[in-house]
């Protein structure tokens, strides 16, 4: 009942500040475009968000568990993961979720300590080795392709009692954990993705310690744990590259988020100022990747703002000429996570900046506009037309590559049913993104939607629901139960086309 009487007035909300918000794009008409023939639609999930039994089957603690168990108010409802959306016990009600929507794959993440408790020993769980090998033969008979993340963020407790992604042996723990699933999972998986979404890792992890393990080092330690994470990244990689691709004919790449920085006016400074932020925000972890090093204004932003804050050196670690070599090119195709979009002004005056961090490395001024309009938290903004020129950005940055979206998708309170504003904004999202493979040529092969269950939103807790299917976590059985955005997205991935009809 309760769920009914607020998704009433949460559809008038939405529909009101859709009316008034964003008048410059407000004549912007949803693409009766069809999806191009190849093109593939997924679902994504991680580990933590929905598996629960957090400490079932000898499963080691990670730093979450840790981070929430010992100061709940950390979570802005006081939940946790321990149970989550109980998917360690449920996965066939997950997997039928996805059948009904008819998705050609499903992403989700294995959980580094139930495959190695502690982390770095040669001992495997032979229990978590079951638990994921039942859900990839529940997938296979469904006839679902799998793209499996190693690595969403929850890193083993043991190995951050050892200095987690600060000490350089994590290139190494990585690696023995990604051959022990390249080894025993490999046959089931489509598609590898080692990282998620870096930036998380190591500015909310290591930088602003708003997300586990809480380390607060902003401007020192993010940078570090940003050059270990990528270094990681490329050895597993590498080793896939050389020692599984041919037998397995599966691909491995990096899942990087951005969201799209726009120039506050039409003057140079601050076009500048918005490809200074694209290049500290998505560039840190892509140019090392796709170009080879830091780009060069992070190179020189953090030297010079380092030397006049009086650091006998760059905050920003140098990768030798050998590691540069190492990290380029360790990718199959880019993958990216969207969600929001930023205006970004150049700054006046100040030679330097007193505060040391990322954000004041990149010296300039981001915000978002009050009139656009706001899902569960304030931070996320609904800006479609920022996903189509962020696809047309990464063409003009990276080259014609071929571009797969890892995640995309908007939160609400309520949890739902009748979630006509998520239908919006998979529509007009998506239809940005055809719009720039139609007439900017961007080649992009697949979409996965974030996500196909409610779950445990990392610091939001269960305030933030993103799922296509509900899931009252108060209720012990976790029932699924579909909303309308389940029934529209099954429709799109039917009929590839966004409307009732297209061309
Ligand atoms: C929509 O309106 C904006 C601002 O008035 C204008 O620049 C743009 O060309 C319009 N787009 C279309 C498709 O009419
Ligand atoms: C810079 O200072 C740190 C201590 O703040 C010291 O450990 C390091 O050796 C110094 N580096 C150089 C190059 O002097
Ligand atoms: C997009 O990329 C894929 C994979 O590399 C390639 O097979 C396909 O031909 C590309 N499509 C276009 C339109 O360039
Ligand atoms: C959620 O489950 C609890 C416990 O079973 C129940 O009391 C409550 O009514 C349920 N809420 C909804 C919205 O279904």
């Amino acid at each position: 009942m309760g769920l009914f009487s607020t998704s009433f007035v949460l559809l008038v909300v939405v529909a009101l500040s859709a009316a008034d918000g964003d008048d410059e794009f407000a004549n912007y008409t949803i693409t009766g475009r069809r999806f191009p023939d190849g093109f593939t639609f997924g679902v994504a999930t991680a580990a933590y968000q929905i598996e629960g039994a957090w400490d079932a089957d000898g499963k080691g603690e990670q730093v979450w568990d840790t981070f929430i168990h010992e100061r709940p108010e950390r979570v802005d409802d006081r939940s946790n993961g321990d149970v989550a959306s109980d998917s360690y016990h449920r996965y066939e009600d997950d997997v039928r979720c996805m059948k009904e929507v008819g998705v050609d794959y499903y992403r989700f993440s294995i959980a580094w300590s139930r495959i190695i408790p502690d982390g770095d020993s040669e001992t495997v769980s032979s229990k978590g080795i079951e638990y994921y090998t039942k859900l990839f033969k529940e997938l296979k008979a469904n006839g679902i392709k799998t793209m499996v993340t190693l690595y969403h963020w929850d890193l083993p407790t043991a190995l951050e009692k050892k200095g987690g992604w600060l000490n350089p042996k994590i290139v190494e723990w990585f690696q023995m954990y990604a051959l022990i699933c390249y080894t025993f999972f490999g046959e089931y998986v489509d598609v590898w993705v080692t990282i998620n979404e870096p930036k998380q890792i190591c500015h909310t992890g290591y930088g602003n310690g708003a997300y586990a393990p809480g380390v607060v080092s902003p401007g020192v330690a993010e940078y570090v744990c940003a050059r270990h994470v990528l270094l990681a990244h490329a050895g597993a990689w590498h080793m896939f590259d050389e020692q599984f691709r041919e037998r397995l004919g599966s691909r491995n790449t990096i899942v990087i988020d951005s969201d799209w920085y726009e120039p506050a006016t039409d003057s140079e400074a601050d076009a500048e100022a918005a490809e200074v932020k694209r290049q500290f925000v998505h560039g840190m972890y892509a140019h090392p990747v796709f170009k080879g090093d830091w780009p060069q204004v992070m190179i020189d932003n953090v030297a010079k703002f380092s030397r006049l804050q009086g650091f006998n050196a760059s905050r920003l670690p140098a990768f030798s000429e050998e590691e540069v070599r190492f990290v380029k090119g360790t990718y199959d195709f880019l993958a990216l996570n969207h969600y929001t979009t930023y205006m970004v002004a150049a700054k006046e005056g100040l030679d330097f900046p007193a505060e040391v961090s990322w954000d004041a490395d990149a010296g300039v001024d981001a915000y978002q506009k009050d009139t656009w309009q706001t899902a569960a938290v304030g931070w996320f903004k609904i800006v479609p037309w920022g996903f189509g020129k962020l696809l047309r950005w990464l063409k003009a940055t990276y080259g014609d590559i071929e571009i797969v979206i890892t995640e995309n998708g908007v939160s609400d309170r309520t949890g739902t049913l009748r979630d006509q504003h998520r239908i919006d904004y998979f529509k007009a999202y998506m239809s940005h993104m055809l719009d720039a493979m139609y007439d900017g040529g961007v080649n992009v092969t697949a979409y996965t939607a974030w996500s196909i269950i409610d779950n445990f939103e990392w610091t939001q807790g269960f305030n933030a629901k993103l799922g296509m299917y509900y899931v009252n976590m108060s209720d012990p059985l976790r029932p699924r139960i579909a909303k309308d955005s389940s029934k529209y997205f099954a429709n799109v991935i039917s009929t590839r086309c966004l409307l009732d009809s297209c061309e």
